[in-house]
């Protein structure tokens, strides 16, 4: 079987194979212990149902001889909407755009309990463990981490209602070919809501983290994130008279600040410092359309 090694983030391997003229992707877990997550995960691609976007088939799944767990899935001869954000069209955005959140609002937006309760703990815990991780790496603004922890606790988290979610759902886990959207690399989040989805693709377009290892943004790149951006954001407000866009925010500001205590190195906690501080001034302004950059 021949194989190429494709690039992703999670330290599973993920190769593009060829065998007997049969072409697909096979991603191995990491290691013994997360293989239960990339079962779980491989779960999540097998379920998913949309009328809008499409997930990669599931071919076959097992354990390597090194007792990895490992599953083959459908290529998608196409880019990543990350790459893709380079050079599409300018009038072809709000297709894009349009797609995401028909198919986001068709399967959410659901009524369920309210789980504040399961929020707090969470951000309870990140509380712990970023003030053990702040003894140990330097650079993280205090004052803004601070300010950001009692925010989200202050924060009521009711309308997060569980509903299906993709749980990663960043520009770089969309495949566009040949105009059409598929969903990989799905993510056991800590919990199912469309609304951590909506955060994620915010968490792109407003902090461009997909682009954080870039040495600079090409200006079309930029240009063209920005229109995604206004209209992701003018679509958020159209859903039911624009209650959602805040509870996204809010979800943005839970994500950033659970990246730090899995950062190393200093550029990503600048990066983070100075993201916080422009989405906890967006919620204080409560005006959504973007700070200067
Ligand atoms: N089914 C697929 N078809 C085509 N390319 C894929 C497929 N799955 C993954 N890739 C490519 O491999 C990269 C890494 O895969 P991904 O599952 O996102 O790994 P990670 O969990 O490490 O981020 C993707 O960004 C994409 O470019
Ligand atoms: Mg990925």
């Amino acid at each position: 079987m021949r194989t190429k090694a494709l690039n992703g983030h999670s330290g599973c391997k993920v190769l593009l194979c060829e065998n007997d003229a049969r072409v697909f992707v096979r991603k191995i877990s990491s290691s013994r212990d997360y293989n239960t997550r990339l079962q779980t995960q491989v779960n999540k691609q097998a379920h998913f149902e949309s009328r809008f976007v499409n997930a990669p088939r599931i071919i076959n799944s097992g354990i390597t001889d090194d007792g990895l767990y490992y599953f083959d899935m459908e290529y998608i001869r196409g880019v990543t909407l990350a790459e893709y954000m380079h050079r599409i069209e300018i009038g072809k955005i709000r297709g894009i755009v349009s797609e995401l959140m028909s198919h986001i609002s068709e399967v959410n937006r659901k009524s369920g309990p309210d789980r504040t309760d399961m929020f707090l703990s969470k951000i309870n815990a990140l509380r712990q463990s970023l003030s053990l991780w702040m003894t140990v790496i330097p650079g993280a603004d205090m004052q803004v981490i601070n300010r950001t922890l009692a925010v989200l606790e202050a924060h009521s988290w009711k309308n997060f209602t569980q509903s299906s979610c993709h749980g990663d759902l960043t520009l770089e886990n969309i495949i566009v070919r040949d105009g059409e959207l598929y969903f990989i690399d799905f993510l056991d989040s800590f919990y199912d809501c469309w609304l951590l989805d909506i955060s994620t693709l915010l968490q792109d377009v407003y902090t461009m983290w997909a682009y954080r290892d870039w040495n600079a943004i090409d200006i079309n790149t930029q240009i063209r994130l920005a229109v995604f951006r206004d209209i992701l954001v003018d679509e958020i407000c159209g859903i039911d008279g624009g209650m959602w866009i805040i509870e996204a925010f809010y979800a943005l500001l839970l994500k950033l600040l659970r990246i730090y205590p899995y950062t190393r190195d200093e550029k990503t906690i600048r990066f983070l410092n100075a993201k916080l501080t422009e989405v906890l001034l967006l919620l204080e302004k409560g005006d959504f359309m973007p700070c200067e950059r």
